[in-house]
């Protein structure tokens, strides 16, 4: 699969040094990527969970390759419906208001019995999925959706409940089940989990099934790729005739094509330690500091240094972008971030101090 990881020479053009802080999207390794992951998946829908990056420019690249998008708020919706007017769209999440309950959509996913009963009231037409919440065991995810008591879908007395209410109407229709019960899993333990939720669902005699997002990445080792392949091949033993499996995948799809470049203002030692501070910070690219991890650094032909920190212009000891790097750096160079394509600008506090936004530069051409 062709990806931008760290392995790769720099894809920032000096020329556009001025320009810093950015962030760089690859749209040509993206459309490789997404287009391998397609093939992969043989006849398993695949729709893109836009809260992972909404980016135009990426949804343009990625559109050709999904049969749809999953979104989560009417925010997200109108956004991807401005791009794509006819596209197909499942609309989830805890919480709808009226205005999503009642949006024009391909699927929505009901998140409890209250809610279908405020779909059901009017008496207006809508094709559902029912999130289930299995207690089921979820070894080693970085988030948990499901597995036991969170606010996320149903455990199996709700869904029989909205499967009671909707018997007794035939407007809204009855299409399958939603479940996505947990991010940062392998392929062989994300199979386990689909296996145990098509049970479910065949128990429930559901034909639809859409088995959510989740696959992992890893930012201690970038070049641990979700393995697709055996994943297809995985969901298409697993698949019986006449079903329909989908996946809603986010960060496994768009954090390999982003990067965050930024320049070095200082370099000082404080206690005896070394830290390097760089224009921008995690205002920007919060996602080290939210899930815990050193944001790994991209580019070849560092040379080796004594162990920095790296840290951001915020006044807070949470502005780390990554903790020990063994590279010498001095006030000037230009570091790029890798795996900044998910869950990175779109989930950072922009406003905190309000210090300058990055400049978003597009990669269109292979290089
Ligand atoms: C319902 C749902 N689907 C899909 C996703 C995408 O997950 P990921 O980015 O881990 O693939 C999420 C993420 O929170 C989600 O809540």
């Amino acid at each position: 699969m062709t990806v931008a990881t760290p392995a790769q020479a720099s894809i920032w053009e000096p020329a556009h040094a001025a320009g810093l802080p950015a962030y760089v999207y690859d749209l040509v390794g993206l459309d490789a990527h997404a287009a391998a992951v397609r093939e992969a998946l043989g006849d398993v829908e695949l729709y893109y969970a836009v809260k992972a990056n909404p980016d135009p420019e990426l949804l343009r690249a990625l559109a050709p390759h999904v049969d749809g998008f999953e979104v989560s708020s009417g925010g997200e919706l109108a956004h991807v419906r401005g791009l794509f007017p006819g596209v197909a769209v499942a609309l989830g999440g805890p919480g709808k208001t009226d205005g999503e309950l009642f949006a024009d959509v391909t699927r929505l996913h009901i998140e409890s019995p209250t809610e279908l009963r405020r779909l059901l009231a009017p008496g207006r037409p809508a094709d559902v999925l029912l999130r289930v919440n299995l207690d089921v065991p979820i070894d080693g995810a970085s988030l948990a959706m499901g597995g036991g008591a969170t606010p996320f879908g149903m455990d199996p007395q709700g869904i029989a409940e909205c499967v009671r209410l909707l018997e007794k109407q035939d407007v809204v229709r009855l299409r399958g089940v939603h479940a996505h019960l947990a991010s940062g899993l392998d392929a062989p333990r994300l199979l386990e989990l689909a296996a145990v939720v098509l049970d479910y669902a065949r128990g429930l005699g559901a034909t639809e099934i859409n088995l959510g997002g989740g696959m992992a990445v890893s930012y201690a080792d970038p070049e641990a790729l979700f393995d697709w392949r055996s994943y297809g091949e995985g969901l298409a033993r697993l698949r019986r005739p006449g079903e329909v499996l989908r996946i809603e995948p986010g960060r496994a799809l768009t954090v390999y094509c982003g990067r965050y470049v930024t320049r070095v203002i200082d370099v000082k030692r404080v206690h005896g330690e070394l830290f390097a501070v760089v224009a921008g910070g995690t205002h920007h690219l919060r996602t080290p500091a939210t899930k815990g991890h050193d944001q790994p650094l991209a580019g070849r032909g560092r040379v080796a240094g004594e162990p920095v920190t790296i840290v951001g212009q915020l006044c807070t000891p949470k502005d780390v972008l990554a903790r020990d790097v063994p590279v010498r750096l001095e006030v000037g160079d230009v570091i790029e971030f890798a795996m900044a394509g998910a869950y990175a600008w779109n989930i950072s506090h922009h406003d905190f101090l309000m210090h300058p936004k990055p400049a978003f530069h597009y990669i269109r051409e292979a290089v």
